[in-house]
């Protein structure tokens, strides 16, 4: 896999099967096809469906398809309302509007509800509503840790009776509908536990991702002001321990400075990691886990809510500094999340599925909780990193659980083929020792990908954001032919379009910024503190459309490729990061005058983060200075969000009223020196040179 959307045929990675010379190519048992020999784009690259995998599937035709797509839009209430009424429990239904909404900011203030007035509670229809049907003793967790050999299960009548005591300690503890629960757990049972038991009693879960900086953390804590912390000690991650608990401490000390106190910091023991004799304690304020949950009542009263009482808010990137509290509701994505995820995945009652993402993400909270809990699915965590002890370990795991759907990035293949050639990495013994061959859909996101590979399983390429709360545009294996690196075709409900600078939409084969027409149910209300930043930033831009911050092409046949962000956003690893952030933090620096930051190409990543660095007047250039910015930017954000490169800059390109020129160091950044263009505007075009000169000091 690799993440260029460039315009050359896609080999095989297995070269022994040679590359089809006519029409069809046979590759293995779910038969991707491939048609033609060298098409003159990557648009004509298509690969069928194979007919066994069609004949099976849910949606097993582009004619069906479309049939349901024009259901979903020519009439989303009655859609909706079919699905949200058939395959949920809901205490009392929705009142006589299914959904109302007003995206155009020139008509008042935006606004998104679906199945308002309807009474339910998300982590009943995970469980409860499960167990009814007869899944008391199907497995809902498997557990794989860091640790090759340790493991663990939980059947879903075992997975409630945890929700239910983390419920009712919770409740003990005070915690009451709305309010809020900041977790900071790595990928242990007990997070996806505590996402659940927040919901149960209707209290906000803000999980935020356990490699965010003790900084970053505070900043959270203190936006959403939650009573109660919930953690661990530590985590193996590959051979290092890291110890949470520390990052946790700083981050309380921190926010207690800034007035905000929390009361308890639920702390669980994680034993293969640290032992809790060597965990730094704050008699009072920290608590044990194993102490006191395992002592509440293994079931507790459901607290019924409405479709619009929110479900968590979950933090991410923006073009400022300060990061944004998406706020998910009840109903809609409970709704949204459970279908996306049945039918971008074709799913079987049978499947076992993993999803490499971690819960600290919006991937990790509609497709490794919500999403499958939701369908009864079998769902494996991995606590670990994907290439430890050995690049091999993922492909271990898939055989060792028998995985079905696998769904993850494209920067975690990458990241395991140690000279980015895939077909090496695919030839050699960390692959072809395991068999895989439970694998029947795999899945992608975050980045473009262009799979490239004897692959017999289809790929649903999934586009779509944390705002977005599910795939938007993705394919549905079985119905659509696909071309790889294409997400193809929006889901059912979803209109997306494809405008100029005007806001004016565009027809046919285009290219343009994205946005989306009207609403989906799985679309997030606000930010929360901040609905005006909600409006400015997504609904100003081009009024009466939500504004993805992407662009995005429409080949001839309706095919969408997404082009990457138009904003002040870049993807490292399929993780959103502002350049604001790391600037920020970089002249938060006392010898940093200046700083401007761009994405760049990056082999594993994706993009990586290059930063144009003008030190204070007086303090020169030096080896000590760039490790001292990048651990800055590691203390204040997060380790992933460390720059890769520090280019010294003694000025920055400016117009003549002051603006930076990022695109003339964007092109700068990848040596795209004969690309610059016009250099005229600068206040002083002398600039560039001198940063040419220094590029690779
Ligand atoms: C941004 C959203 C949603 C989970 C992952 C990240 C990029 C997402 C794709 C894809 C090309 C993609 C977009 C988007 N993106 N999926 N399949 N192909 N680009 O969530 O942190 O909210 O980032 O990720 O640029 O706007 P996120």
């Amino acid at each position: 896999l690799n993440n260029h959307n460039h315009n050359h045929h896609f080999r095989h990675a297995d070269s022994t099967a040679s590359p089809p010379s006519s029409a069809v190519a046979k590759i293995s048992h779910l038969k991707a096809v491939v048609l033609g020999d060298a098409p003159a784009s990557e648009e004509d690259d298509v690969v069928l469906p194979s007919h066994d995998f069609s004949r099976q599937a849910l949606v097993p035709s582009q004619q069906k398809y479309l049939e349901m797509y024009k259901a979903s839009i020519e009439n989303p209430a009655g859609f909706w309302s079919g699905i949200a009424s058939s395959e949920f429990y809901w205490k009392q239904r929705w009142g006589d509007q299914v959904y109302s909404e007003n995206l155009d900011v020139r008509r008042g203030n935006i606004k998104i509800e679906w199945f308002k007035g309807g009474i339910t509670n998300v982590c009943y229809n995970c469980l409860d509503r499960n167990i009814d049907a007869g899944l008391a003793d199907k497995i809902a967790l498997y557990w794989e840790s860091n640790e090759p050999g340790f493991d663990a299960t939980l059947t879903y009548s075992q997975l409630l009776q945890r929700v239910c005591q983390l419920a009712n300690y919770l409740k003990s503890v005070g915690v009451r509908k709305g309010d809020a629960v900041v977790v900071y757990l790595p990928m242990l049972m007990e997070l996806p536990i505590t996402m659940l038991a927040c919901a149960r009693i209707g209290a906000v879960h803000s999980v935020v991702f356990a490699g965010f900086s003790s900084e970053s953390l505070a900043q959270r804590i203190v936006d959403c002001k939650p009573k109660v912390v919930i953690t661990c000690n530590a985590v193996k991650r590959g051979p290092k321990t890291i110890l949470l608990k520390d990052i946790v401490d700083a981050a309380l000390i921190d926010s207690a400075n800034k007035g905000i106190f929390v009361d308890v910091c639920l702390t669980y023991e994680n034993q293969l990691a640290l032992k809790r004799e060597k965990t730094k304690w704050k008699e009072g304020r920290d608590i044990w886990w194993e102490d006191v949950v395992p002592k509440y009542p293994t079931s507790c009263d459901v607290q019924w809510v409405d479709a619009e009482d929110p479900l968590f808010l979950l933090y991410t990137s923006g073009s400022t500094g300060k990061p944004k509290g998406v706020l998910h509701t009840t109903g809609g994505y409970m709704v949204y999340t459970a279908t996306t995820f049945k039918y971008a995945f074709d799913y079987k009652d049978s499947d076992v599925y993993w999803c490499t993402a971690d819960c600290g993400w919006i991937t990790g909270h509609s497709y490794v909780t919500y999403g499958p809990m939701l369908n009864g699915a079998t769902v494996l965590l991995y606590e670990g990193a994907p290439n430890y002890p050995d690049p091999g370990r993922c492909w271990d795991i898939v055989d060792k659980y028998k995985v079905t759907i696998f769904y993850t990035a494209p920067t975690l293949v990458r990241s395991l083929m140690r000279d980015g050639d895939e077909a090496s990495y695919f030839s050699n013994l960390y692959v072809t020792r395991y068999s895989r061959k439970s694998l029947r859909v795999l899945g992608s996101v975050g980045e473009p990908i262009n799979p490239i590979g004897g692959s017999r399983c289809p790929i649903s390429d999934t586009w779509w954001q944390t705002e977005t709360g599910g795939f938007m545009i993705t394919p549905l294996p079985g119905a659509w032919p696909q071309k790889p690196g294409s997400a193809t075709f929006p889901f059912f409900g979803v209109q997306p379009v494809i405008v100029d600078e005007k806001g004016v939409e565009l027809d046919g084969e285009c290219s343009g910024y994205l946005c989306v027409k009207s609403s989906w149910p799985g679309a997030f209300r606000t930010l929360y503190g901040d609905h005006e930043r909600y409006e400015t930033t997504y609904f100003k831009p081009f009024p009466g459309y939500y504004f993805t911050g992407d662009g995005c092409r429409r080949d001839k046949d309706g095919y969408h490729w997404l082009t990457g962000r138009v904003d002040d956003v870049i993807n490292v690893s399929g993780h959103r990061i502002g350049t604001a952030e790391v600037e920020s933090a970089l002249v938060s620096h006392p010898q940093c005058a200046e700083a401007a930051v761009v994405g760049v190409e990056h082999q594993v990543k994706g993009q990586g983060i290059y930063a144009f660095v003008t030190p204070v007047e007086g303090i020169s250039y030096s080896e000590e200075l760039r490790k001292s910015l990048i651990l800055t930017v590691r203390t204040q954000i997060g380790a992933f969000a460390a720059p890769d490169k520090i280019h010294w800059a003694p000025a920055l390109p400016k117009t003549r009223s002051g603006k930076i020129m990022r695109r003339i160091l964007r092109k700068i950044a990848a040596r795209q020196l004969d690309e610059l263009g016009d250099t005229s505007t600068l206040a002083d075009p002398g600039v560039v040179d001198q940063l040419i000169k220094l590029a690779d000091t």
